[in-house]
């Protein structure tokens, strides 16, 4: 019905999302990781669901519970698993959000044994881990490609840059330089940037009404 339509205007589509931290192990007991929450990923999952879509939400290790049925969570705990996932469920998508918070490195190796307290100093050797938003935006068929980006200076310029080695549709700059923005925290404030260097900002506001506005962004600009 119109009723239908207008409540659940993304009824039959199909989004992918990538939320939360990645874990890249250094030995048995330990890894390398960030702060990320999941929260931000998890609401825009919700949100999507709450508007129809059938949600892949690919998840690394995170707290935050599935709050909808139409949200299908696959947990993963490295950058590498969340490659290999994103490109078992990417091809079938309308839609895909990369809002994970992926270790930029990992170590070279991993101990097979929990490592032992010897010298003053340690080093561990660390390599690139896979970018899975570029792999994602280099293909040549691929879903409508929203990416995230975190910058603690030359915000703007940046980002755009961002926004194009990785071919995104859009790029939501998350905003670290305003009180109750970032990490941790239960709200965000972002800009929103399109393919040709439009940036629209928005004020900080819940994760629930970020995850909305971008939401609303990605269908004034899909349909
Ligand atoms: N991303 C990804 N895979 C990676 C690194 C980042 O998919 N290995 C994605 C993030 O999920 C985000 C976007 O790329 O959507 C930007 O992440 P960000 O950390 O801001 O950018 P990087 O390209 O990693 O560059 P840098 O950290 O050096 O600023
Ligand atoms: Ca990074």
């Amino acid at each position: 019905s119109q009723q239908l339509e207008r409540e659940q205007p993304l009824r039959g589509k199909r989004c992918l999302i990538t939320a939360g931290p990645t874990h890249e192990s250094i030995d048995p007991v330990r890894f390398i990781g960030n702060h990320s929450t999941g929260k931000m990923g998890m609401a825009l999952a919700q949100d999507l669901a709450n508007r129809g879509a059938t949600v892949t939400l690919i998840m690394g290790p995170s707290a935050v519970q599935n709050q909808h049925e139409l949200i299908r969570r696959i947990d993963v705990v490295s950058a590498q698993e969340m490659y290999d996932a994103v490109h078992m469920y990417v091809s079938s998508q309308d839609y895909a959000i990369f809002s994970a918070a992926v270790a930029d490195y990992k170590p070279v190796n991993t101990a097979n044994q929990k490592i032992k307290k010897q010298s003053d100093t340690l080093t561990i050797e660390l390599v690139k881990n896979p970018d899975i938003l570029a792999s994602v935006g280099a293909l040549k068929e691929r879903p409508f490609l929203v990416g995230f980006a975190l910058e603690t200076e030359n915000e703007l310029e940046f980002a755009f840059a961002k926004a194009k080695k990785k071919n995104t549709d859009l790029l939501i700059l998350n905003s670290m330089r305003d009180e109750g923005a970032g990490f941790g925290t239960d709200t965000n404030k972002i800009t929103i940037i399109d393919k040709s260097g439009n940036a629209e900002a928005f004020p900080v506001k819940s994760k629930q009404m970020v995850a909305k506005d971008i939401i609303d962004e990605i269908i004034k600009r899909t349909s």
